[in-house]
């Protein structure tokens, strides 16, 4: 039997989960799943990644112990996974003794073997990244990832002789083109064997410096630099080296990354294997950035896109679907949330959700839910047969190339084409021709392309595959089903079974409108409430929910243009209170300041107050979308200012 090993990264517990870690978590439990689909035994491991200085630094600032500290973020990682349905075999943490023993052997292999010696190194030492950097790398002396001077260190440290197995990695990455992928990446680690500038790697600190690490076997005044320790988790986890699961995985390893950690799996961590005499890994594969509005995440930008929010606002395999879709693997990729319900919409509701609710309603009208049988044949089902086969060639090869957004693309040619076909054969019109053996077949063939659709979705969105099956009258059985198969057998939906009624598992998301603080990430959040999914029952509110707004008449007294946003207005309104009432509102494009004055609006006046690019905004005017325009609601008459509207 084929196998599959795949693993993330394992994150350091200096800051909590965010869209990355997800979002390369995500990947690899869709690998996972799709590999297991495609008939393969898969193991698939995350972790966190727990010593060094950075660790210290963090336990300081929380007033905690590294111990204590590390316990609590490594929870936080190890409970955000099976909330978003990642269904890893093992989470490993470095500061497990299945871990530390295997990375001392390591070492002690390695010193043994004369790969590793003492010697007196001084550098410029980045406490961000935790490491040396040369004269040449720094930019106008400072670290090119923080930004921030390193200090300059002299000491006597373990050093690993990395330089030596240069031309044996080059000629290992020459051999095996897809050692390294996608390509550029490959490119890159290249050029950096190729440039000359491999030197051996110290691997040590002292204990004088840093106590948080492993301990060298040979040496207890010192312990293991990080990435020597952390790499080796890839190993710990399969009981390297008489482990059954070493024997069994270790050839298929497949590790994922993104590209801020190149060169240590890239350089470090094959170099550090054959020198361990172990088989380098089957493949490195290398993600981009997700960036927020072109712009890295980060804490002090406010911008950082939290998953657990993101479940909650458009539900978990929205954002799953969303994330696979829309990056193309390799390339960095901009997230919003914009387009993240564009996508929802488009593909989503509207092309998956609509055929199913169709297709699942027309099997009711016409069959009182019951698979029909198969009947009178045209040319246009073995169209349809053709399509979707092309259709899951396509996603079934892309796939397993990692190229997940084109797989996807191709998978939708068949719901496109499903779609496109009920126009086409217009099964209302056979009902009403009674013409029961044709729209028996039409009916059929939506059903069993559905259930092959929800199989291969579900490396992609387990859970509404799950449901999809279920709505066919099918339990999903990841063991049963085989992608490989699916292209070739037809019919496995039975005749006589019975469908669900309905299927709702993708409701439209409103798209807010174009407010003022979709200008600016630090307002996410707000957005997410606004964003309100529409529920199954239509959308219901208690009239109670109603009251809570306070919408109010209000007279605009002044307007003018925001002094930093050209799309926005500031509008100070007269509601009835002793002051005018300011509110910014991204109406510019729409209305000039001089034909606002005098007007009367809604306002909602209990909305909490915030700044938006540094104005006070103390409520919101109402307004509707019409075509590309925009009108302001008013009353349909004068009256008082600060009226309640109820
Ligand atoms: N602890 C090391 C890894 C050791 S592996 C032996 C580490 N940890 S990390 O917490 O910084 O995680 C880095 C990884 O998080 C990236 O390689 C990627 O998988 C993920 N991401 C973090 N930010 C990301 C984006 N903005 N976009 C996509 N993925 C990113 O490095």
């Amino acid at each position: 039997m084929e196998r599959f090993y795949i693993t993330t990264p394992i994150f350091y517990v200096n800051a909590k989960p965010h869209l990355g870690h997800a979002y390369t978590t995500i990947v690899a439990d869709s690998l996972s799943r799709f590999h297991r689909l495609m008939g393969e035994e898969t193991f698939f491991l995350t972790g966190t990644d727990e010593h060094g200085d950075k660790i210290v630094q963090a336990a300081e600032s929380h007033g905690q112990s590294p111990q204590e500290y590390v316990d609590i973020i490594s929870k936080l990682f190890r409970d955000l996974w099976p909330s978003m349905n990642i269904s890893n075999n093992d989470f490993i943490r470095t500061t497990e003794p299945r871990h530390i023993e295997v990375v001392q052997s390591i070492l002690q292999k390695v010193y043994d073997s004369g790969d590793i010696y003492f010697g007196e190194y001084g550098g410029h030492y980045c406490f961000g990244c935790e490491r040396f950097y040369t004269e040449k790398e720094l930019v106008d002396g400072l670290c090119p990832d923080h930004q921030t001077k390193p200090e300059y260190i002299a000491e006597k440290n373990y050093f690993f002789k990395m330089s030596k197995y240069k031309d044996w990695l080059r000629d290992h990455i020459n051999k095996n083109p897809d050692f390294i992928r996608p390509e550029q990446y490959r490119n890159e680690v290249l050029g950096l064997l190729d440039s000359g500038d491999l030197e051996d790697l110290c691997i040590s600190r002292p204990k004088l410096r840093l106590t948080w690490g492993i301990e060298l076997p040979f040496d207890k005044d010192y312990v293991t630099y990080v990435w020597f320790d952390a790499l080796i988790n890839y190993l710990a986890a399969l009981d390297y080296p008489n482990g059954e699961k070493f024997k069994e995985f270790w050839p298929s390893a497949n590790h994922l990354i993104a590209k801020d950690i190149l060169k240590p799996h890239a350089i470090f961590w094959p170099t550090m294997l054959k020198a361990a005499g172990i088989e380098p890994y089957k493949h490195l594969n290398v993600h981009g950035y997700w960036l927020v509005k072109d712009t890295k995440m980060s804490k002090s930008i406010g911008n950082v896109i939290e998953p657990l929010a993101m479940k909650d606002s458009y539900g978990l395999d929205a954002f799953r679907y969303f994330l696979l879709r829309e990056m193309s693997f390799g390339q960095d990729s901009s997230f919003s949330e914009d387009a993240l319900i564009g996508r929802l919409n488009a593909d989503l509701a509207n092309d998956l959700g609509n055929l199913f609710s169709r297709t699942l309603s027309m099997t009711h009208k016409y069959f009182e839910g019951v698979v029909p049988r198969p009947d009178v044949e045209d040319i246009i089902d073995a169209e349809i047969k053709k399509l979707g086969q092309d259709a899951m060639k396509s996603f079934q090869s892309f796939y397993g190339e990692l190229k997940f957004s084109r797989g996807l693309e191709g998978l939708w040619e068949l719901v496109r084409g499903l779609n496109k076909y009920i126009d086409s054969t217009a099964p209302w019109t056979l009902y009403k021709n009674e013409d029961m053996a044709r729209l028996s077949t039409v009916i059929y063939v939506l059903l069993e392309n559905m259930r092959k659709i929800a199989v291969h979705l579900w490396p992609v969105m387990p859970e509404s595959s799950e449901k999809m099956l279920e709505q066919l009258g099918i339990n999903f059985d990841p063991e049963k089903f085989n992608l490989p198969k699916e292209l070739d057998v037809w019919g496995l939906l039975e005749s006589g079974d019975t469908v669900a009624k309905s299927s709702n598992l993708f409701p439209r998301v409103e798209m807010p409108e174009p407010k003022p603080e979709t200008q600016n990430g630090k307002n996410g959040k707000n957005e997410k409430k606004s964003m309100k999914q529409k529920t199954e029952s239509g959308g219901t509110i208690e009239f109670e929910d109603f009251q809570k707004l306070d919408m109010r008449i209000g007279t605009v007294k002044e307007v003018e243009k925001h002094p930093d946003a050209d799309r926005l207005l500031l509008i100070r309104v007269d509601t009835g209170e002793d002051e005018l009432r300011q509110v910014v509102s991204g109406i510019a494009d729409h209305f000039a300041p001089d034909d606002l004055i005098g007007k009367q609006v809604v306002v909602v006046a209990n909305l909490k107050p915030r700044k938006l690019r540094k104005q006070l905004s103390q409520g919101m005017i109402l307004a509707v979308k019409s075509g590309d325009g925009l009108q302001l609601l008013t009353p349909s008459g004068d009256v008082d200012s600060g009226s309640k509207v109820s």
